[in-house]
């Protein structure tokens, strides 16, 4: 029996998909967490392995030794752009939401993960909106000080310089936005 290291290819081939990490950026409350679980329920149905890294779950575990300074933010950053290639490199469609405030850590994610392999979204939603939803109550806790080094409060957003996709969620449904999403990586992830 011929044998080789199992390649990347072999497991495209076994999973009959081409892997693809997509990485959703935005403001808290913008839309990451909706986004991603939609996208997922759409590209599960259609028998696609994929699997989400979001902020709120990883900050419990793997991540849960860091705060929210800058220093923290790029390792938090760097870490799960370290998991979500190693998932690529398994074979799996990976969706990733995190703020990920920093262009220089988005950066830092695209040479990890090599241009090709990957899809930034840009979850684009005015601040006075994501203030307005307030889901988790956090801006609220921001405004008062209750919570330091807010997102788009007190610790900046950095606009991302460039994006494969901008979706704006306080003016598009998420069936749209997702819809989108679908038409511009189906035949990334289509494997033949
Ligand atoms: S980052 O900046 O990329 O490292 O943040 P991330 O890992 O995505 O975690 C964001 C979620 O943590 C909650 N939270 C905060 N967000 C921003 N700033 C501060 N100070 C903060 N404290 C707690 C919040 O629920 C974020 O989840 P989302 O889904 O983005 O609202
Ligand atoms: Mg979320």
């Amino acid at each position: 029996m011929g044998s080789h290291p199992i390649n990347l290819n072999d497991r495209q081939k076994h999973l009959k998909q081409r892997s693809l990490v997509i990485w959703f950026t935005g403001l808290s409350g913008s839309g990451k967490t909706t986004l991603s679980d939609a996208l997922e329920q759409e590209l599960y149905q259609r028998g696609y392995k994929t699997y989400i890294l979001d902020g709120d779950k990883i900050r419990n575990g793997l991540c849960k030794d860091l705060g929210f300074s800058e220093y923290d933010r790029a390792e938090n950053i760097r870490r799960v752009g370290e998991v979500a290639n190693l998932m690529m490199d398994a074979g799996l469609i990976v969706l990733s939401a995190f703020i990920s405030p920093f262009e220089a850590d988005r950066n830092l994610v695209r040479e990890m993960i090599g241009a090709d392999n990957l899809v930034r979204v840009f979850v684009d939603c005015p601040i006075e909106v994501c203030e307005q939803r307030d889901v988790k109550g956090l801006y609220k806790k921001a405004r008062s000080g209750e919570i330091k080094s807010f997102t788009g409060i007190s610790s900046p957003f950095e606009i991302p310089e460039e994006s494969e996709l901008i979706l704006k969620t306080a003016e598009n449904s998420k069936e749209e936005l997702v819809g989108m999403i679908l038409e511009f990586i189906l035949p990334k992830i289509n494997f033949i």
